[in-house]
């Protein structure tokens, strides 16, 4: 009977540790990333991860403020949190046009192990996961087709309602240009289409995944529920041919 009741107690302390080492093993990643944190990141995005760094006063795009698990460069729509997929390609690729950085050179699990320091910032990482990803069907046949342009060109001043935003030329300054804030309160401002280097990517897949799931955190919606994937792929055509002018 004693001795039964031993072999419970062991075989219970076994389990427990079985069940904590992932809990370690997180717990070693976040704490690795606070490291990485500290050397590379807190200068920009605080301390406090709130974006408010040392250095942010004269940037114009400001820093990431990690504590409201809002982010704009993702494939998850709305406000939803992004995926890890998400937050490393930001990583690799830093964010053109801004000052945010490419980390490249990190290791890719420094750049994990940031990732995971980086979500304890916001509570929203305890509570909820990201929702489903926006689906990108296989690129089409029409893309870039001369057709395929002009109806981009149509839904582009007409049902999708860009030029409000980013003109009618897309050069970034349609009539509310100036007026747009984020949900921060900074202004912020239409990307210039005419420059193509977009944050989220320059590929018909990555553009059409953007204008599906939009850009939280700022006035550019997503048209997941608005156009249809067709019509998307039209707009795609069109940004593209946008490029260099004409
Ligand atoms: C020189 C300043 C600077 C440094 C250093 C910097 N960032 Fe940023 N970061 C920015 C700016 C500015 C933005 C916002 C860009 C925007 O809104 O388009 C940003 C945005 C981000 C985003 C949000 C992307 C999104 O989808 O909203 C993440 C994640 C991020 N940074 C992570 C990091 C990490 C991790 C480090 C350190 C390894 C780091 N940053 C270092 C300036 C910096
Ligand atoms: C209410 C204003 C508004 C409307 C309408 C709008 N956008 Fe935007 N768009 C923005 C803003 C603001 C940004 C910049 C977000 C940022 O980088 O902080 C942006 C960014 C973008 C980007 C670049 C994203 C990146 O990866 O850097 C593309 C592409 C884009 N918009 C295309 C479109 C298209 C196509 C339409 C119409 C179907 C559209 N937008 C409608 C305001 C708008």
């Amino acid at each position: 009977m004693v001795r039964q009741k031993r072999i419970n107690l062991i075989l219970l302390i076994l389990l427990s540790l079985a069940l904590s080492i992932p809990a370690a093993e997180a717990a070693g990643l976040t704490e690795a990333g606070k490291r990485v944190y500290k050397k590379y990141c807190v200068g920009c995005h605080g301390e406090k991860g709130d974006g408010k760094g040392r250095g942010t006063a004269l940037l114009v795009v400001k820093p990431r403020d990690f504590t409201t698990g809002i982010y704009k460069f993702k494939s998850t729509p709305g406000d939803s949190l992004p995926t890890d997929e998400d937050l490393m390609r930001t990583l690799v690729r830093g964010l053109p046009g801004t000052s945010m950085p490419s980390y490249r050179l990190l290791s890719e699990v420094e750049r994990q192990s940031v990732i995971a320091y980086i979500k304890t910032f916001s509570a929203r990482w305890q509570t909820e996961s990201p929702a489903s990803t926006v689906t990108i069907p296989s690129v089409p046949g029409y893309l870039n087709t001369p057709d395929s342009i002009e109806k981009g060109r149509a839904i582009y001043g007409g049902k999708g309602g860009c030029s409000v935003c980013h003109g009618d030329r897309g050069d970034g300054k349609g009539p509310l240009w100036s007026s747009l804030k984020d949900t921060w309160g900074e202004p912020v401002r239409p990307a210039n289409l005419r420059w193509a280097m977009f944050r989220a990517g320059n590929s018909p897949q990555e553009l059409f995944r953007t204008l599906k799931a939009g850009v939280a955190g700022t006035p550019m919606p997503g048209f997941g529920g608005v156009l249809t994937d067709e019509e998307i792929w039209h707009l795609v055509s069109y940004i593209l041919s946008l490029k260099g002018g004409r």
